[in-house]
């Protein structure tokens, strides 16, 4: 297979008059910008609405004007770069992603959609080529919810699932969204362009096409994510003269309740995905005690049947600790994204790209979430994947190989001309 797959990828021979899109230019675009919060491992490290976002977002900008875009901020600070169509009342054929990074990123998640998206415009551009509908170009703020909770807050604001102002968005460190986007100069008052499709091409950060040999996916759709804060109150003491059978020690109690929270997720199916990625423990000194401990957890499954059910074991779980230790704990759900099924007509269009191409690709689930979770519940939309190598995402070392990157691009522009109606 993979034998062919090189074999394909030499006829296609990248950047020749079969493909629009110029591959290298799109891995320049890729490398500039990852310039921009540059971290140790070749990595990135630009959170939402921080100083490093702001830079990502002005590059950005300049780029998609340079390229004869109109640029519009919406009040979640969503960015739009909008190529007219020859009929700019009609509803828009959208791409894209996001920006912002994970605290130890890489420079591929989310950044390859935009700039894939950029790449296809100023290709349209070189070619000359109009479209009906108009094409654009969206960076959604706040993806990966590291500094905000929930994530895709840019997407999920657009489909109206949060409010300006939404007292359920919080910031990690104490800062305000909102806020925070005045502050960067990204607090819009555009309205939105109304969408008829929604396209995302994104790295896969698994290993299923790699492991098929393949170098793009089309996606079938995204498992849903549920996050939980569990606090757990106990009683600061002193590490030397508190007897262990006396003491109310909240990491403890956390500790087993973890363990415990595997447990039932194992139990509930083979698939599922839980991480306690995030412990927060006060005071955080060695010699006490703590009391108080903060678990952050991930949970994914593709049936939101296994969500719930996980959820009800997660309440009994906590409010045994209460009975089972010296201290008090509580659950509370921060972020609900559904499992979703992509829409048929865009994956048909996907698809009759990839046979034009006559690329090797198959179908397979996202494990990732996206702004596709979002979008799709409001508009018809598909997602593309690019192999990752060894699957490794959220992570420096991510890495996606510039032939496979550019053809994921040439599949996006494809199926962008197809909806959007190119002459
Ligand atoms: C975002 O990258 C996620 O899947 O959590
Ligand atoms: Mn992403
Ligand atoms: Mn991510």
């Amino acid at each position: 297979m993979c034998i062919e797959v090189k074999e394909i990828m030499n006829q296609l021979s990248i950047g020749s008059d079969r493909f629009l899109t110029r591959g290298p230019r799109l891995w320049d675009s890729l490398m500039e910008i990852a310039r921009i919060g540059a971290i140790e491992g070749d990595g990135c490290c630009r959170l939402s609405l921080s100083d490093e976002d702001r830079q990502a977002r002005d590059l950005f900008a300049s780029w998609a004007r340079e390229a004869g875009c109109e640029m519009r901020v919406d009040p979640f600070g969503n960015m739009y770069a909008i190529r007219a169509g020859r009929k700019p009342d009609l509803p828009v054929v959208l791409m894209g992603s996001h920006l912002d990074t994970q605290p130890h990123g890489g420079r591929f998640d989310g950044v390859l959609g935009v700039l894939a998206g950029l790449e296809v415009i100023r290709s349209l551009n070189d070619h000359g080529i109009e479209t009906e509908h108009s094409v654009a170009l969206a960076n959604w703020t706040n993806e990966e919810g590291v500094r905000f909770k929930p994530g895709l807050t840019g997407s999920k604001g657009f489909i109206g699932a949060l409010r300006v102002g939404d007292s359920s968005i919080s910031g990690l460190d104490g800062a305000d969204y909102f806020g925070e986007l005045t502050r960067i100069g990204y607090s819009g008052t555009d309205t939105a362009p109304d969408l008829l499709g929604y396209l995302e091409l994104h790295i896969e950060q698994g290993t299923i096409l790699e492991a098929a040999g393949v170098p793009v996916g089309v996606v079938s759709g995204i498992q849903g994510v549920r996050w939980f804060e569990i606090e757990i109150h106990g009683f600061d003491a002193h590490a030397g003269t508190t007897a262990m059978q006396t003491r109310s020690d909240s990491f403890m109690a956390a500790a087993e309740l973890a363990i415990s929270l595997r447990e039932i997720a194992l139990r509930l199916s083979p698939d599922v995905r839980l991480t306690v990625g995030r412990v927060e423990v006060v005071p955080n000194s060695q010699n006490t005690v703590p009391g108080r401990t903060l678990l952050g957890v991930d949970l994914r499954h593709q049936d939101g049947a296994v969500l719930d059910a996980f959820e009800a074991a997660a309440e009994e779980a906590v409010s045994l600790v209460a009975s089972n230790t010296r201290c008090g704990a509580s659950i509370r759900r921060t972020m609900d994204v559904q499992p979703v099924r992509f829409n048929a007509e865009v994956v048909a269009a996907l698809d009759a790209a990839v046979n034009d191409l006559k690329i090797p690709t198959m179908t397979l689930p996202s494990g990732a979430m996206h702004d596709a979770s979002s979008i799709a519940l409001h508009t018809p939309s598909a997602m593309i994947f690019v192999q990752s190598r060894d699957g490794i995402s959220h992570n420096p070392a991510e890495w996606s190989e510039p032939d496979h990157v550019a053809m994921g691009c040439e599949l996006l522009a494809r199926a962008v001309l197809a909806l959007a109606k190119s002459r």
